[in-house]
């Protein structure tokens, strides 16, 4: 699988509709092996769905999320091995809108990636700031400590992604700039390298907020930006392709 990554984010979008969209992204996409990894993280009840409309295509399917046990009385989730069943190769994680919603803490987030490397699925691990932390000098603090609290013992450098995602650029519109993203992409590749040495250069850093057509060829040449999570615009395969074209 390539270092380079655009993956979209359903969130909880989506019915049985929507898979005309996923067969279009992979009728796009096509087979064999490409420069860059398209994914499209899809709610539960359309992953096994989802991986059905991307056979004989290079498209992944992934989870938005999953519970640390593999199985259990836990009612209403779903585990990192009932995702790979269904098919999924990747996994969101720790995403700001779980942390949030569902009071997910770092030690969740990181024994919900563990879970997904343990079922053989990639987690994607999602940090960001806060407005308000933003503005107190606060981001990098932040997010390392995100880094620190989230990242699984034991795991490899190559064995799961990170999204950089500032919780005020999401579903607002405001993307951050360039400056803003290369500064955090760069102190994350600077914190891997700490924890991972010379391998901490093999995990994509992904960045999302608000990313679209119009802006991802910029936000793709920023250093350390290894790719995307993109949420509302990777609803529609026309606008998730003209991004994954733009990384290619
Ligand atoms: P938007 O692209 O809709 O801002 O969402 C970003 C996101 O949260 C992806 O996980």
């Amino acid at each position: 699988m390539s270092r380079t990554l655009i993956a979209g984010n359903w969130k909880m979008n989506g019915l049985r509709e929507s898979l005309s969209q996923v067969e279009a992204v992979a009728a796009a996409v096509g087979g064999g092996e490409a420069s860059v990894t398209a994914l499209l993280c899809l709610p539960a009840t359309l992953v096994a769905l989802g991986r059905a409309a991307a056979a004989d295509s290079a498209l992944r399917i992934g989870g938005e999320t999953c519970h640390p046990n593999a199985k259990g009385a836990h009612t209403g989730d779903i585990s990192a091995e009932m995702l790979a069943d269904a098919g999924a190769s990747h996994v969101i994680v720790g995403h700001s809108e779980r942390r949030a919603d569902h009071g997910e803490t770092d030690s969740v987030v990181a024994a919900q990636a563990s879970a997904a490397l343990r079922a053989g699925l990639v987690p994607i691990i999602c940090v960001g700031e806060s407005l308000a932390e933003r503005e107190a000098g606060q981001t990098l603090a932040r997010v390392e400590s995100q880094l620190a609290g989230s990242i699984p013992d034991g795991v490899g450098a190559g064995d799961f992604a990170i999204a950089y995602e500032p919780i005020w650029a999401i579903g607002t519109g405001k993307v951050a700039n360039t400056d803003q993203i290369a500064e955090v992409h760069g102190a994350i590749r600077a914190w891997l390298a700490g924890r991972f040495d010379a391998s901490g250069a093999e995990t994509p850093i992904l960045y999302g907020g608000s990313m679209n057509p119009a802006n991802a060829a910029e936000i793709l040449a920023v250093p350390n930006v290894n790719g995307g999570l993109i949420g509302g615009a990777s609803l529609k395969a026309d606008d998730f392709l003209s991004i994954y074209r733009a990384a290619i």
